[in-house]
C-alpha cells in the first residue's frame, strides 16, 4: 500500500486499472496533490471521504482533461466557456449547474458542481487515458496542510492508498482559485488562488466579487471556513518588526520563526529556528514553499511557530494571506 510510482506508461496503466476498480490514488497537480477516484463511481467516492476523514457535506472538485469533456458534467454559460478557453488547463475551478450524470456524493447534494481541468502533464496524461472524470480533494487529512509532494502524501495517508503517482513538487503550491459562475452577471470568487481577481477581470472585463468570510451556516465552500489548512503546532502571524524583536529577545525557547524572505544571516547568528518562504520575497516563490515549510516546521514539535504577515494586497498575495490566516486560526 502507498507505493510511490514514477509516471511510466506501465505505471500509468496500473493507476488506470486501480481507478477502474474503484480504488483511490494520489495524483500530482500543479496546485497541490489530489486524492483521486472515479467521479462517477459511488464506491470510489465514499472511499475518498473516508480516507480523507472529510464530512460528506463538503463537495469535491471534478477534474477533466478538456472543456469539451467538462461540458458533459456541467451546464456552461458563455462567461464560463470564455474563461475555460482562456485559462484551462490551469488552476481555475468553476462552479456551474451540475448535470444529472454527476453523483450527489460529488456535490454533497448541491445542484452545482465544481469543475477544473488541471495543467500538470502527468495528471493530464492519466485523465486522457480514462473514460471517466476524477473527483479529487487535496490529498491531506481533513483540516491539515495540503501536500505539495508525493512524500507529503505518503507521510500522512500512505498506508491508506493504493498508489501515489509522483509528479515532483507542485509548481504552484497552493490550491486553485474557485469561481462561482452560475450567474454570469455576478461572478464571484469563492476561494482566492493562483488566478487572481486582476487576471479574471482582465480576461473577461467584468467585475468579480471578492470572497466573503464564510458563515458557518453557509457551507458552500468549506475551504472558506476559517479553521482549515492548519498545522498542529500553534501558529501566530506577526509583523516583520515583531518577528525581529521576538528573535532578539529569544532565550532558547522552542519556537520557530518564519520569514517571508530570507533574512540577513548576520542578524540572526544565534537562532537555528529561523526559516523563510522565499529567497527574494516573490509571491510565486512563497506560494511554492509555504505548505512545505509549514509541514517541515510542524514536524519538529516546536511549542509555537511565528510567521511574518504577507504585506502585499494584490494578485497572488490575496490567496497567500487567505491561506496563512486559515493556517493560523484554530
Ligand atoms: O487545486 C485544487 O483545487 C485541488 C487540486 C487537487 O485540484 N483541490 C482542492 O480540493 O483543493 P478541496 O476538496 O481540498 O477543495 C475544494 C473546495 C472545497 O472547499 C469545496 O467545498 C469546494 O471546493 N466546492 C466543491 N464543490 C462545490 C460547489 N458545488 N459549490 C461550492 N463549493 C464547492
Ligand atoms: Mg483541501
Amino acid at each position: 500500500m502507498g507505493r510511490i510510482l514514477q509516471a511510466t506508461d506501465h505505471n500509468l496503466n496500473l493507476c488506470k486499472q486501480a481507478l477502474s476498480n474503484s480504488k483511490v490514488i494520489a495524483v500530482p497537480t500543479e496546485t497541490v496533490y489530489g486524492l483521486a477516484g472515479n467521479a462517477l463511481d459511488e464506491v470510489a467516492l465514499e472511499a475518498i471521504f473516508k480516507i480523507k476523514g472529510r464530512p460528506l457535506f463538503n463537495p469535491l472538485i471534478l477534474h477533466t482533461d478538456c472543456l469539451e469533456n467538462a461540458e458533459k458534467f456541467a451546464t456552461f454559460n458563455s462567461l464560463a466557456r470564455q474563461l475555460a478557453e482562456k485559462l484551462w488547463p490551469g488552476p481555475l475551478t468553476i462552479i456551474l449547474p451540475k448535470k444529472a450524470i454527476v453523483p450527489n456524493l460529488v456535490t454533497a447534494n448541491l445542484d452545482s458542481v465544481a469543475i477544473r481541468c488541471p495543467q500538470h502533464p502527468i495528471f493530464l496524461k492519466l485523465l486522457r487515458k480514462l473514460p471517466f472524470p476524477l473527483a479529487a480533494p487535496s490529498a491531506n487529512p481533513f483540516g491539515y496542510v495540503s501536500p505539495t509532494s508525493a512524500e507529503h502524501v505518503n507521510n500522512s495517508l500512505g498506508d491508506k492508498l493504493e498508489f501515489i503517482l509522483d509528479g515532483a513538487d507542485s509548481e504552484i503550491g497552493i490550491e486553485s482559485t474557485i469561481v462561482d459562475l452560475r450567474n454570469s452577471d455576478e461572478p464571484k470568487i469563492l476561494r482566492p488562488g493562483p488566478i487572481s481577481k486582476e487576471i479574471l477581470e482582465a480576461k473577461t472585463r467584468i467585475e468579480f466579487k471578492e470572497p466573503q468570510t464564510a458563515q458557518v451556516s453557509e457551507l458552500r465552500a468549506p475551504g472558506m471556513l476559517k479553521s482549515h489548512y492548519s498545522p498542529k503546532t500553534s501558529l501566530e502571524i506577526t509583523s516583520l518588526d515583531q518577528l525581529n524583536d521576538l528573535i532578539a529577545s529569544d532565550q532558547g525557547s522552542r519556537c520557530a520563526f518564519i520569514f517571508q524572505k530570507r533574512p540577513e544571516e548576520s542578524i540572526y547568528p544565534k537562532s537555528s529556528c529561523v526559516y523563510w518562504l522565499s529567497e527574494n520575497g516573490s509571491a510565486k516563490e512563497i506560494a511554492r514553499n509555504i505548505y512545505r515549510v509549514l509541514r517541515a516546521t510542524d514536524a519538529l514539535n516546536y511549542e509555537k511557530m511565528y510567521i511574518e504577515a504577507i504585506s502585499d494586497t494584490e494578485g497572488l498575495s490575496v490567496a497567500l494571506k487567505d491561506r496563512l490566516s486559515k493556517a493560523a486560526s484554530k
